[in-house]
Protein backbone atom coordinates (compact mmCIF):
# COMPACT_ATOMS: atom_id res chain seq x y z
CA UNK A 1 0.00 0.00 0.00
CA UNK A 2 1.80 3.43 -0.89
CA UNK A 3 0.55 6.71 1.02
CA UNK A 4 -0.73 4.46 3.61
CA UNK A 5 -2.32 6.46 6.88
CA UNK A 6 -3.57 4.75 9.84
CA UNK A 7 -6.30 5.78 12.52
CA UNK A 8 -5.85 4.80 15.86
CA UNK A 9 -8.83 4.82 17.92
CA UNK A 10 -8.40 4.80 21.77
CA UNK A 11 -4.81 6.55 20.88
CA UNK A 12 -4.97 7.72 24.80
CA UNK A 13 -5.60 4.57 26.43
CA UNK A 14 -3.58 1.49 27.32
CA UNK A 15 -3.36 -0.33 24.31
CA UNK A 16 -4.40 2.26 21.70
CA UNK A 17 -1.41 4.76 22.63
CA UNK A 18 1.34 2.06 22.35
CA UNK A 19 -0.34 1.19 19.10
CA UNK A 20 0.53 4.80 17.91
CA UNK A 21 3.83 4.61 19.57
CA UNK A 22 4.77 1.40 17.33
CA UNK A 23 3.30 2.58 14.44
CA UNK A 24 5.59 6.20 14.28
CA UNK A 25 8.49 4.48 15.80
CA UNK A 26 8.71 2.38 12.36
CA UNK A 27 7.88 5.64 10.33
CA UNK A 28 4.55 5.08 9.64
CA UNK A 29 1.81 7.98 9.19
CA UNK A 30 -0.56 7.86 12.24
CA UNK A 31 -3.69 10.00 12.83
CA UNK A 32 -4.51 9.32 16.27
CA UNK A 33 -8.02 9.46 17.35
CA UNK A 34 -9.58 9.78 21.03
CA UNK A 35 -11.98 12.68 22.85
CA UNK A 36 -9.48 14.30 24.74
CA UNK A 37 -5.89 13.68 23.09
CA UNK A 38 -3.39 16.53 21.86
CA UNK A 39 -0.24 17.33 20.13
CA UNK A 40 0.57 16.65 16.31
CA UNK A 41 -1.37 14.19 14.49
CA UNK A 42 -4.35 13.82 16.95
CA UNK A 43 -8.22 14.22 15.97
CA UNK A 44 -10.97 14.53 18.22
CA UNK A 45 -12.78 11.27 17.95
CA UNK A 46 -15.92 10.75 19.40
CA UNK A 47 -18.27 7.38 19.61
CA UNK A 48 -21.66 9.64 20.57
CA UNK A 49 -20.43 11.96 18.04
CA UNK A 50 -20.88 11.08 14.30
CA UNK A 51 -19.84 14.43 13.60
CA UNK A 52 -15.99 14.03 14.66
CA UNK A 53 -16.01 10.51 12.30
CA UNK A 54 -15.72 12.19 8.81
CA UNK A 55 -12.00 14.36 9.87
CA UNK A 56 -11.31 10.97 11.74
CA UNK A 57 -11.41 8.89 8.08
CA UNK A 58 -10.32 11.22 5.42
CA UNK A 59 -7.43 9.87 3.90
CA UNK A 60 -7.42 6.79 5.90
CA UNK A 61 -6.23 3.50 4.30
CA UNK A 62 -5.68 1.43 8.29
CA UNK A 63 -7.76 1.07 11.03
CA UNK A 64 -6.94 0.02 14.31
CA UNK A 65 -10.51 -0.19 15.58
CA UNK A 66 -11.49 -0.67 19.43
CA UNK A 67 -14.13 0.78 21.53
CA UNK A 68 -14.13 1.14 25.70
CA UNK A 69 -15.29 -1.05 27.54
CA UNK A 70 -19.68 -0.94 27.02
CA UNK A 71 -19.29 0.86 24.34
CA UNK A 72 -20.69 -1.17 21.36
CA UNK A 73 -18.62 -0.43 17.44
CA UNK A 74 -21.40 1.23 15.54
CA UNK A 75 -21.83 -0.78 12.14
CA UNK A 76 -22.37 2.95 10.82
CA UNK A 77 -18.62 3.79 10.76
CA UNK A 78 -17.45 0.67 9.90
CA UNK A 79 -19.05 1.40 7.10
CA UNK A 80 -18.03 5.01 6.65
CA UNK A 81 -14.54 3.86 7.20
CA UNK A 82 -14.70 1.27 4.20
CA UNK A 83 -16.51 4.25 2.38
CA UNK A 84 -13.56 6.37 2.76
CA UNK A 85 -11.17 3.94 1.82
CA UNK A 86 -9.88 2.65 5.04
CA UNK A 87 -8.62 -1.35 3.51
CA UNK A 88 -7.22 -2.66 6.62
CA UNK A 89 -9.10 -2.97 9.69
CA UNK A 90 -7.29 -4.52 13.06
CA UNK A 91 -9.70 -5.39 16.07
CA UNK A 92 -8.76 -4.99 19.17
CA UNK A 93 -11.20 -8.00 20.69
CA UNK A 94 -10.41 -10.19 23.62
CA UNK A 95 -10.01 -13.79 24.61
CA UNK A 96 -13.04 -15.98 25.77
CA UNK A 97 -15.56 -13.72 24.00
CA UNK A 98 -17.88 -17.12 23.32
CA UNK A 99 -17.22 -18.28 26.59
CA UNK A 100 -18.13 -15.04 28.52
CA UNK A 101 -20.82 -14.12 25.66
CA UNK A 102 -19.63 -10.95 25.40
CA UNK A 103 -22.16 -10.12 22.21
CA UNK A 104 -20.67 -6.76 22.24
CA UNK A 105 -17.36 -7.81 20.87
CA UNK A 106 -18.68 -11.06 19.13
CA UNK A 107 -20.55 -7.77 17.30
CA UNK A 108 -17.61 -6.26 16.30
CA UNK A 109 -15.90 -8.96 15.26
CA UNK A 110 -18.47 -10.30 12.86
CA UNK A 111 -18.40 -6.29 11.49
CA UNK A 112 -14.94 -6.17 10.39
CA UNK A 113 -15.02 -9.47 9.15
CA UNK A 114 -18.06 -8.69 6.80
CA UNK A 115 -16.63 -4.95 6.29
CA UNK A 116 -14.98 -5.60 2.37
CA UNK A 117 -11.48 -4.79 4.17
CA UNK A 118 -8.40 -6.70 4.88
CA UNK A 119 -9.38 -7.48 8.82
CA UNK A 120 -7.42 -9.14 11.40
CA UNK A 121 -9.18 -9.70 15.26
CA UNK A 122 -7.10 -9.96 18.12
CA UNK A 123 -7.95 -11.65 20.94
CA UNK A 124 -5.50 -10.89 23.64
CA UNK A 125 -5.74 -12.44 27.60
CA UNK A 126 -6.19 -10.18 30.53
CA UNK A 127 -3.73 -6.86 30.18
CA UNK A 128 -0.55 -6.80 32.78
CA UNK A 129 -1.73 -2.87 32.41
CA UNK A 130 -5.04 -3.66 34.73
CA UNK A 131 -2.58 -3.52 37.90
CA UNK A 132 -1.32 -0.11 37.25
CA UNK A 133 -3.61 2.04 34.61
CA UNK A 134 -6.08 -0.18 34.84
CA UNK A 135 -9.35 -1.56 37.04
CA UNK A 136 -7.70 -3.00 39.48
CA UNK A 137 -5.29 -0.18 39.77
CA UNK A 138 -7.62 0.63 43.13
CA UNK A 139 -7.62 -1.96 44.27
CA UNK A 140 -3.79 -2.45 44.65
CA UNK A 141 -3.54 0.57 46.26
CA UNK A 142 -6.40 -0.63 48.83
CA UNK A 143 -4.68 -3.65 49.65
CA UNK A 144 -6.91 -6.18 48.36
CA UNK A 145 -7.83 -7.59 44.91
CA UNK A 146 -11.18 -9.35 44.83
CA UNK A 147 -11.58 -11.42 41.64
CA UNK A 148 -13.96 -14.48 41.57
CA UNK A 149 -12.02 -16.91 39.36
CA UNK A 150 -10.43 -18.96 42.08
CA UNK A 151 -6.93 -20.31 41.02
CA UNK A 152 -7.64 -19.90 37.41
CA UNK A 153 -4.26 -19.41 35.44
CA UNK A 154 -4.58 -16.63 32.63
CA UNK A 155 -1.93 -15.71 30.50
CA UNK A 156 -1.51 -12.14 31.45
CA UNK A 157 -0.34 -10.11 28.22
CA UNK A 158 1.38 -6.43 27.73
CA UNK A 159 0.15 -3.59 26.52
CA UNK A 160 2.90 -3.08 24.79
CA UNK A 161 3.20 -6.91 23.19
CA UNK A 162 -1.02 -6.21 22.35
CA UNK A 163 -0.03 -2.98 20.29
CA UNK A 164 3.14 -4.52 18.56
CA UNK A 165 1.41 -7.29 17.52
CA UNK A 166 -1.25 -4.89 16.13
CA UNK A 167 1.01 -2.91 14.67
CA UNK A 168 2.36 -5.54 12.60
CA UNK A 169 -0.90 -6.42 11.61
CA UNK A 170 -2.03 -3.20 10.48
CA UNK A 171 1.14 -2.75 8.38
CA UNK A 172 2.39 -6.13 7.08
CA UNK A 173 0.23 -8.45 4.45
CA UNK A 174 0.63 -11.90 6.39
CA UNK A 175 -1.99 -11.47 9.23
CA UNK A 176 -5.30 -10.80 6.98
CA UNK A 177 -7.91 -12.97 7.74
CA UNK A 178 -6.60 -14.18 10.90
CA UNK A 179 -7.98 -14.48 14.56
CA UNK A 180 -5.07 -14.23 16.84
CA UNK A 181 -4.92 -14.78 20.89
CA UNK A 182 -2.38 -12.68 22.15
CA UNK A 183 -1.29 -13.96 25.26
CA UNK A 184 1.44 -13.65 27.58
CA UNK A 185 4.78 -16.43 28.09
CA UNK A 186 3.07 -17.78 31.81
CA UNK A 187 -0.32 -18.67 32.63
CA UNK A 188 -0.30 -17.20 36.33
CA UNK A 189 -2.92 -17.60 39.11
CA UNK A 190 -4.64 -13.60 40.10
CA UNK A 191 -2.93 -14.75 43.27
CA UNK A 192 0.41 -15.14 41.97
CA UNK A 193 0.02 -12.18 39.78
CA UNK A 194 -1.19 -10.19 43.07
CA UNK A 195 1.68 -11.32 45.16
CA UNK A 196 4.32 -10.36 42.07
CA UNK A 197 2.78 -6.71 42.75
CA UNK A 198 3.18 -7.10 46.36
CA UNK A 199 6.98 -8.15 45.98
CA UNK A 200 8.09 -5.27 43.52
CA UNK A 201 6.24 -2.45 44.87
CA UNK A 202 6.58 -3.14 48.73
CA UNK A 203 3.12 -3.27 49.49
CA UNK A 204 0.90 -5.61 51.69
CA UNK A 205 -1.72 -6.82 49.13
CA UNK A 206 -3.78 -10.12 49.25
CA UNK A 207 -6.09 -11.81 46.43
CA UNK A 208 -9.68 -13.20 47.38
CA UNK A 209 -10.58 -15.23 44.05
CA UNK A 210 -14.14 -16.61 46.37
CA UNK A 211 -17.44 -15.31 44.49
CA UNK A 212 -19.07 -14.82 47.75
CA UNK A 213 -16.84 -11.95 48.52
CA UNK A 214 -17.39 -10.44 45.36
CA UNK A 215 -20.46 -10.46 45.66
CA UNK A 216 -20.21 -9.32 49.04
CA UNK A 217 -18.08 -6.30 48.56
CA UNK A 218 -20.37 -5.35 45.44
CA UNK A 219 -23.26 -5.46 46.95
CA UNK A 220 -21.63 -2.94 49.76
CA UNK A 221 -20.66 -0.53 47.14
CA UNK A 222 -24.07 -0.28 45.72
CA UNK A 223 -23.50 -1.76 42.24
CA UNK A 224 -27.14 -3.33 41.33
CA UNK A 225 -27.56 -6.95 41.91
CA UNK A 226 -28.34 -7.76 37.95
CA UNK A 227 -24.70 -6.71 37.14
CA UNK A 228 -23.21 -8.76 39.90
CA UNK A 229 -25.34 -11.81 39.30
CA UNK A 230 -24.34 -11.30 35.25
CA UNK A 231 -20.78 -10.38 36.08
CA UNK A 232 -20.58 -13.91 38.14
CA UNK A 233 -21.99 -15.71 35.08
CA UNK A 234 -19.33 -14.59 33.00
CA UNK A 235 -16.48 -15.14 35.42
CA UNK A 236 -17.78 -18.84 36.41
CA UNK A 237 -17.99 -19.21 32.46
CA UNK A 238 -14.48 -18.29 32.43
CA UNK A 239 -14.03 -20.68 35.42
CA UNK A 240 -15.44 -23.42 32.98
CA UNK A 241 -13.18 -22.65 30.03
CA UNK A 242 -10.22 -24.20 32.11
CA UNK A 243 -6.68 -22.57 32.42
CA UNK A 244 -5.29 -20.39 29.81
CA UNK A 245 -2.63 -22.06 27.27
CA UNK A 246 0.32 -19.72 26.63
CA UNK A 247 1.03 -18.92 23.06
CA UNK A 248 4.07 -18.21 20.24
CA UNK A 249 1.75 -15.24 18.58
CA UNK A 250 3.78 -12.46 20.23
CA UNK A 251 7.13 -13.79 19.08
CA UNK A 252 5.93 -15.14 15.77
CA UNK A 253 4.46 -11.68 14.78
CA UNK A 254 6.79 -9.31 16.43
CA UNK A 255 10.39 -11.18 16.27
CA UNK A 256 10.96 -11.17 19.93
CA UNK A 257 9.81 -12.89 22.92
CA UNK A 258 6.64 -11.37 25.32
CA UNK A 259 7.40 -9.29 28.11
CA UNK A 260 6.87 -11.61 31.42
CA UNK A 261 4.50 -10.35 34.71
CA UNK A 262 7.74 -9.93 36.50
CA UNK A 263 9.39 -7.22 33.94
CA UNK A 264 6.27 -5.95 33.83
CA UNK A 265 6.06 -5.17 37.03
CA UNK A 266 9.45 -4.20 37.64
CA UNK A 267 9.15 -1.66 35.51
CA UNK A 268 5.79 -0.38 36.35
CA UNK A 269 7.34 -0.52 40.01
CA UNK A 270 10.74 1.65 39.53
CA UNK A 271 8.37 3.63 37.33
CA UNK A 272 5.96 4.73 40.96
CA UNK A 273 3.13 2.96 39.19
CA UNK A 274 2.27 2.06 42.93
CA UNK A 275 3.72 4.47 45.64
CA UNK A 276 1.60 7.12 47.57
N1 LIG B 1 -8.41 -4.87 30.20
C1 LIG B 1 -8.23 -6.08 29.75
O1 LIG B 1 -7.62 -6.95 30.40
C2 LIG B 1 -8.75 -6.44 28.37
C3 LIG B 1 -8.46 -7.70 27.85
C4 LIG B 1 -8.90 -8.01 26.57
C5 LIG B 1 -9.62 -7.07 25.84
N2 LIG B 1 -9.90 -5.85 26.38
C6 LIG B 1 -10.67 -4.88 25.58
O2 LIG B 1 -9.87 -3.74 25.32
C7 LIG B 1 -10.71 -2.61 25.17
C8 LIG B 1 -10.17 -1.50 26.07
O3 LIG B 1 -8.92 -1.11 25.55
P1 LIG B 1 -7.90 -0.23 26.43
O4 LIG B 1 -7.73 -0.87 27.75
O5 LIG B 1 -6.71 0.08 25.58
O6 LIG B 1 -8.74 1.10 26.61
P2 LIG B 1 -8.65 2.14 27.77
O7 LIG B 1 -7.25 2.22 28.31
O8 LIG B 1 -9.79 1.89 28.71
O9 LIG B 1 -8.91 3.48 26.99
C9 LIG B 1 -10.13 3.78 26.37
C10 LIG B 1 -9.83 4.66 25.15
O10 LIG B 1 -11.06 4.96 24.51
C11 LIG B 1 -11.20 6.37 24.42
N3 LIG B 1 -12.62 6.68 24.57
C12 LIG B 1 -13.38 6.59 25.69
N4 LIG B 1 -14.65 6.93 25.42
C13 LIG B 1 -14.70 7.28 24.10
C14 LIG B 1 -15.72 7.74 23.23
N5 LIG B 1 -16.97 7.94 23.65
N6 LIG B 1 -15.40 7.95 21.95
C15 LIG B 1 -14.15 7.78 21.50
N7 LIG B 1 -13.13 7.36 22.26
C16 LIG B 1 -13.40 7.10 23.56
C17 LIG B 1 -10.34 6.93 25.52
O11 LIG B 1 -9.84 8.20 25.20
P3 LIG B 1 -10.59 9.59 25.47
O12 LIG B 1 -11.10 9.56 26.89
O13 LIG B 1 -9.51 10.60 25.20
O14 LIG B 1 -11.68 9.64 24.46
C18 LIG B 1 -9.19 5.98 25.53
O15 LIG B 1 -8.24 6.32 24.55
C19 LIG B 1 -12.13 -3.03 25.54
O16 LIG B 1 -12.87 -3.28 24.38
C20 LIG B 1 -11.88 -4.33 26.31
O17 LIG B 1 -12.98 -5.23 26.19
C21 LIG B 1 -9.47 -5.51 27.62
Amino acid sequence: MSEQLTVVLGATGRTGRRVVEALQRDGHAVRAASRHGTGPGSVRFDWDDPGTWEPTLTGATGLHLMAPDGTPVDPAFVAAAVDHGVRRIVLLSSSAVEEMGDQRLLDAERLVRDSGAEWTVLRPSWFDQNFDEGFFAPSVMAGEVLMPVGDLRQAFVDAGDIAAVAAAALTRDDHAGQVLGVRGPQALTFAEAVATIARVSGREVRFDGDPEAYRAALTAAGQPEEVTEAELAAFSALRSRGDDEPDDVVERVTGRPPTTFADYATTAAARGAWRG
